[in-house]
């Protein structure tokens, strides 16, 4: 990997650092002494945090109270069944840092553990069920991250979960939408009935939901930190349900599980400094590859809709798409040419048949991979009074995970074993193509698109910003950053206008209702590509600032009706 930055490269020097002293580096931003920005996608989420940056709490303090609390508020895809990543910027020192808190593969996985004895895959195996769960690390992640970071004692970060989840809240309109979406599989399971139906049927809007389960697990982990969940009574509730049900996870797995600190991956484009998520994330990577092809070409100034630049796009993020399927892995268990494929040099290779006048057929350019999507990941960027600034995305995969709520534990478990590829060359279920990098392997993480990323320019950070959106999540992250700062969008325009997507395979160029006119439609028609108008999908939540001189914003995606605020 290349030189990290020309950012100061020095040991975190937070952890030493008084309360009394932090709170005292408030910077004056409109006449006011700034505290902070967040944007996430939960109102309830997005108070605690302000609460959290208002009396004081760094960006670490916020963001584990934050993940914490969505997983009580949005139990979509807030968890701590599930796993993900964090990207950190240390401002005191100036140093960038990557948390992967990813599930991995139980101890007991096995390679072909989703075909049936014809070779075969077994409908569902992956998705639904306690076979479908990895090892989780969401707790592991944010515990971590406090005990590196923190400077709020956890009982703080973690008691406005607690109390939401024993006190309850009104069910909201997307929550009973998603319920509803899900409801045949989530029926499937008992204690998952238990919470979220009443009646019969799925609770609907307005309905109070109580989660004392979680609630009570939420406390272990107060109580016992670490082995408040990957120890004790939770462990081996988990380890009973899941052997009971058929599935493979132990208290072995939940013992040996440790979240890792990796290095980010960084690439300039023109004066930006980008920094995202390494492997097992594929989301930093592709980005480095989408932005370096790109970096050779005169990019429009306006309309990001402009059908020659769409074509540049989508041309950079089909060679990048081609190359996930066929390299990308966990870095801890396969070889992963990783310097060269973030190379500009390899970039220029890569992007040299470029052929401005038309489209290149995705057939021609390599054997490459078809990513399903999945809206059920969440992101939220936090930045602080201090300089410090974190980005999580995390998930339990699909919407509600695997729909299994272990009895007495109260939260879902991840499916994530769906994201390996359940048979080398084969689609799955949801066209998800891959080799042998991203097999099943026993203790390995599966690969990822989730892509928390920071922008710097001139060693100032300026952006925060990620997204759910499976396959989806790379390319809707790149035009975070190319709208707002190419093409000088707000902060609200860059998140909310409608965006496109193409990802090698299927050949297929996706926008959201809105973004193609019918003359730039036909236009791309006219140049060889195959259109289709898709719903919304990502939620970007981003805090941001033109420049260093400029005041924080935050925008939280309008899909969602999230919420964004800054903290004075
Ligand atoms: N589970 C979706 C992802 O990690 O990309």
């Amino acid at each position: 990997m290349r030189n990290i930055m020309s950012l100061k490269k020095v040991l975190p020097a937070v952890l030493l650092i008084s309360n009394f002293l932090l709170i005292s580096c408030g910077d004056r931003q409109n006449g006011h002494y700034f505290k902070g920005a967040i944007a996430t996608v939960h109102p309830r989420a997005t108070e605690i945090g302000e609460n959290i940056l208002a009396r004081g709490g760094n960006a670490i303090d916020c963001a584990v109270a934050v993940g914490f609390t969505l997983a009580v508020v949005y139990p979509q895809a807030g968890n701590i069944g599930g796993g993900g990543f964090a990207i950190i910027y240390i401002g005191d020192s100036s140093y960038v840092t990557t948390l992967d808190f990813r599930e991995k593969a139980p101890i007991f996985a096995k390679q072909d553990m989703y075909l049936d004895s014809a070779g075969n895959i077994i409908e569902n195996a992956s998705l639904i069920g306690h076979r479908a769960v990895a090892v989780p690390g969401t707790v592991a992640g944010l515990l971590e991250m406090h005990k590196r970071y923190g400077t709020l004692p956890l009982e703080d970060l973690l008691n406005p979960a607690i109390r939401l989840a024993d006190s309850g809240f009104a069910v909201y309109e997307i929550l009973a939408g998603d319920l509803e979406k899900s409801r045949d599989q989530l029926a499937q399971f008992e204690a998952t009935r238990a919470i979220f139906f009443k009646n019969g049927e799925p609770l609907s809007e307005g309905d109070r939901l109580v989660q004392t389960d979680l609630g009570e697990t939420l406390k272990r982990i107060r109580k016992y930190g670490r082995s408040g969940f990957y120890g004790g009574r939770t462990a081996s509730l988990l380890e009973a349900a899941s052997l009971e049900a058929g599935g493979i996870l132990t208290r072995t797995d939940l013992q040996e599980y440790m979240p890792v600190w990796r290095p980010p991956i960084v690439f300039d484009f023109h004066d930006l400094k980008i920094f995202s998520m390494g492997l097992p994330s594929s989301g930093g990577i592709l980005l480095a590859e989408i932005f370096n092809m790109m970096e050779g070409f005169d990019l429009p100034s306006r309309d990001p809709y402009n059908p020659m630049f769409v074509h540049l796009f989508v041309a950079a993020c089909k060679r990048a798409y081609a190359d996930r399927a066929e390299h990308l892995g966990d870095i801890d268990f396969v070889d992963v040419p990783m310097q060269e494929l973030t190379s500009e040099e390899y970039a220029r290779r890569r992007i040299a048949d470029f052929d401005p006048t038309r489209a290149i057929p995705s057939n021609m350019i390599d054997p490459g991979v078809f990513a399903r999507e999945s809206e059920s990941t969440t992101h939220f960027s936090i930045v602080d009074q201090y300089d410090n600034a974190v980005g999580i995305t995390y998930t339990i995969n699909a919407s509600f995970g695997s729909k299994v709520i272990v009895d007495s534990l109260g939260f879902f478990l991840n499916n994530e074993m769906d994201d390996f590829v359940a048979k080398p060359g084969v689609p799955n279920l949801y066209g998800l193509v891959g080799g042998e990098a991203n097999k099943i392997e026993p203790q390995k993480r599966p690969l990822s698109s989730m892509s928390p990323t920071l922008v710097f320019k001139d060693d100032s950070l300026l952006m925060v910003t990620g997204s759910p959106g499976g396959s989806k999540i790379i390319t809707t992250v790149a035009m975070s950053i190319l709208r707002y700062f190419q093409f000088d969008m707000s902060l609200k325009q860059a998140i909310n206008q409608p965006k496109f997507h193409h990802q090698h395979l299927p050949d297929i160029l996706y926008y959201e209702i809105g973004a193609l006119e019918k003359n730039e439609a036909r236009k791309l028609e006219g140049m060889g590509y195959t259109l289709k108008e898709i719903s919304a999908y990502g939620n970007l939540n981003v805090a941001a600032r033109k420049s260093p001189d400029k005041p924080w914003e935050a925008e939280a995606d309008r899909r969602r009706q999230g919420k964004a605020g800054t903290v004075y």
